[in-house]
């Protein structure tokens, strides 16, 4: 493969060939960087299916016993951020079994061989993470039994804009696509949902922020590199959505309306699922030290970022993408509002407003 990416830098080059072990020490926003690099390269299915074959890895050869270890000792004194980490956790193990759950249609309806080829690694892929996330359930955060009793144990604690988009969206696009195998302008809509607003936008913004912290914090180190190989798992997924979008665009230049339709449709609900305002915060970024502190703010303007780079690539105006930002920002306002109405005390991102006061 070498011969056709005349300049891989050295950062991307490390993440490529990283094994499982070595994932310890990768940081995300590497792995991220890798992403963009991807799609800087526009990387064909059948070159993102010869990664595959070369960056697969096993939940078996992970190692959780330092990570049971240190779960364990945050009751004491950490209990508040172990609380916040476990949502996170939780999180994405529904979205990973969900995601597992509503692949197969985009599989079979893929409208060419090698998209149908990569779309099958990526079924494994999330059956993997799926597993990789009952395993860790299990072993380290204790929550014993079967994937589906786990799940029907934990599908509780999700919140509201979780439950409208992979409840209803994902299932509603994935249908659709299964009744109409043929039909492409559904099979798009199903990838625009599935690759770019759950794994472009949702999965990236969860995974910089939950692996930024283990890597501050300096724990669970079985954690963190399964959840780094899996990110660069999404790497791959993430960069053969866009461009089978980009693909579909040229293709048939009126499927981007139903592109951007399909997204500004969904928006509020993502946004709604990383400011997750039914969720009170279990500990005040008051209460932990300052590298550990997240900013919504910040949170806010990656996720967005993160979807909007894409949907560039895949073809969409630099009007649309404004209006994205525009909608997205009106949305993270309405929701950090409704925090405070729901829970009667101020939400988070007040303490940086005073911050950027002080300061400025
Ligand atoms: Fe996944
Ligand atoms: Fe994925």
């Amino acid at each position: 493969m070498a011969g056709m990416t005349p300049e891989m830098p050295d950062v991307v080059a490390r993440v490529e060939d990283a094994t499982l072990p070595e994932m310890r020490h990768v940081d995300i926003d590497d792995v991220y960087l890798h992403m963009d690099w991807l799609l800087r390269s526009r990387a064909t299915p059948m070159d993102l299916y010869n990664r595959w074959e070369k960056q697969n890895w096993s939940t078996q050869d992970l190692d959780f016993s330092e990570d049971v270890v240190q779960w364990q000792a945050m009751q004491d004194g950490f209990e508040g951020f172990r609380v916040e980490l476990q949502r996170s956790f939780t999180l994405f193990f529904v979205g990973e079994q969900a995601v597992t759950d509503t692949l197969s249609p985009l599989v079979h309806a893929a409208p060419d061989e090698p998209s149908r080829i990569f779309l099958s690694t990526q079924l494994v892929d999330e059956a993997r993470h799926s597993v990789f996330f009952s395993r860790f359930f299990a072993e380290v955060v204790g929550i014993p039994g079967g994937l589906s009793e786990v799940l029907a144990r934990l599908r509780d604690h999700v919140v509201g804009g979780f439950r409208t988009i992979f409840d209803r969206d994902l299932v509603e696009a994935t249908e659709a696509v299964r009744r109409k195998p043929h039909d492409y302008g559904a099979w798009v809509e199903g990838v625009t949902i599935y690759h770019l607003i759950i794994e472009g936008m949702l999965a990236l913004t969860g995974q910089k922020f939950l692996l930024g912290i283990l890597r501050e914090m300096g724990i669970m180190p079985g954690f963190y590199a399964g959840f780094t190989a899996v990110a660069r798992d999404e790497s791959r997924h993430v960069n053969f959505g866009v461009r089978a979008l980009m693909e579909a665009g040229i293709r048939e230049p009126a499927l981007l309306e139903r592109v951007e339709d399909t997204v500004l449709r969904v928006l509020e609900s993502a946004c709604r699922i990383v400011a997750a305002p039914d969720r009170r915060f279990a500990v005040g970024p008051e209460e932990v030290p300052p590298n550990l502190r997240v900013d919504p703010y910040g949170v806010r303007n990656f996720s967005l970022v993160s979807l909007t780079k894409r949907l560039r690539v895949v073809g969409l105006s630099e009007a649309t993408c404004d209006e994205v930002i525009r909608r997205g920002y009106a949305y993270y306002n309405r929701a950090w509002e409704d925090y405070e109405d729901l829970h009667g005390e101020e939400h988070p991102r007040r303490y940086f407003d005073r911050l950027t006061t002080a300061t400025g």
